[in-house]
């Protein structure tokens, strides 16, 4: 059985399974990125996430090709520069082109268009690439929850996903709670840029659990459901990140974990 399908997932409209650890590719780009994200493949991450801003979609698509593993089994995450305004269908095309693959999973945009204006617009062109099955599901990133709503009264679809940062110093359960209610997943990005992996709570429960503070922190993502991209571009701490799934927390320690975001 492939290692995927032992991962858990966040369900998205359209029966589409989105594993809840990803692998990262902001700053891993040219040969570095080819040989991060093949690595990460190598050790079980079946979940890469990319941007058309990244410059790396012909690394990461080279990356998943010479994995041998097969389309389906992988879920591939690109984002729309809301400055594309007005070019959203080229720039899902030349994604597309550079991921060699007829469709992504997840295309989202990657943070609010500066003129508001712009808003309802871009989001029809993201549904609009939905119904026509280059991507599977369509998402925002860095919006607040007002802006969620906005879209959401425009057209009565939901963002199937907000990816924002997020981390346990970030914990804001009134938020997540928000995009619950909304049937929207939330998606963490920077989990350990907004970390400090010496934090005594942090190290203490590392330490009951015999693992790192940086994988305690990627498992309390997991516990909350919460979606979570770890970049690496070294070998050790790509397979220490994927490497989480052989224990979980305590209620308790994910309360003490939570309060650090107080
Ligand atoms: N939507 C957005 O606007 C947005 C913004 C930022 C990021 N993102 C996405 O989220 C992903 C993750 O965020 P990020 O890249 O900003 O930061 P991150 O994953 O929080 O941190 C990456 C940094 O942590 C180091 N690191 C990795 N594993 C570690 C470990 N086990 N222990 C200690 N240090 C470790 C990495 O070093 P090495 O690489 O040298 O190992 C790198 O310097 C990005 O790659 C990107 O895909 C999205």
């Amino acid at each position: 059985m492939d290692q995927h399908l032992n991962q858990p997932t966040a369900l998205l409209p359209g029966d589409v399974r989105m594993p809840l650890l990803g692998f990262g590719t902001w700053q891993a780009s040219g040969e570095a990125g080819y040989d991060a994200v093949l690595a990460a493949l190598d050790a079980g991450y079946r979940h890469i996430d990319t941007a058309t801003m990244y410059g790396n979609e012909e690394e990461v698509g080279r990356a998943i090709k010479e994995s041998g593993l097969r389309r389906e089994d992988i879920f591939i995450t690109t984002k729309l520069p809301p400055d594309r305004v007005g070019r959203e269908r080229e720039t899902i095309e030349a994604s597309l082109r550079a991921l060699d693959t007829d469709h992504v999973d997840l295309w989202l945009i990657h943070w609010p268009p500066s003129s508001p204006a712009d808003s309802i617009p871009v989001w029809r062109e993201l549904l609009a690439a939905r119904d026509e099955n280059l991507t599977r599901a369509v998402g925002v990133s860095n919006y607040s929850t007002a802006q969620i709503d906005e879209l959401i009264q425009a057209t009565e679809e939901n963002p199937a996903v907000n990816q924002i940062r997020w981390s346990p110093s970030l914990y804001d359960r009134q938020r997540h709670v928000e995009h619950r209610d909304r049937g929207v997943v939330l998606e963490g990005y920077s989990p350990f840029k907004t970390s400090d992996l010496s934090d005594p709570v942090l190290t203490r429960v590392a330490a009951a659990h015999d693992v790192s503070p940086a994988q305690v922190v990627l498992r309390w993502h997991i516990d909350h459901e919460i979606v979570v991209i770890p970049k690496s571009v070294t070998p050790e701490r790509i397979r220490a990140n994927a490497d989480i799934f052989d224990f979980s927390l305590t209620a308790e320690e994910m309360r003490d974990i939570d309060a650090l975001g107080g």
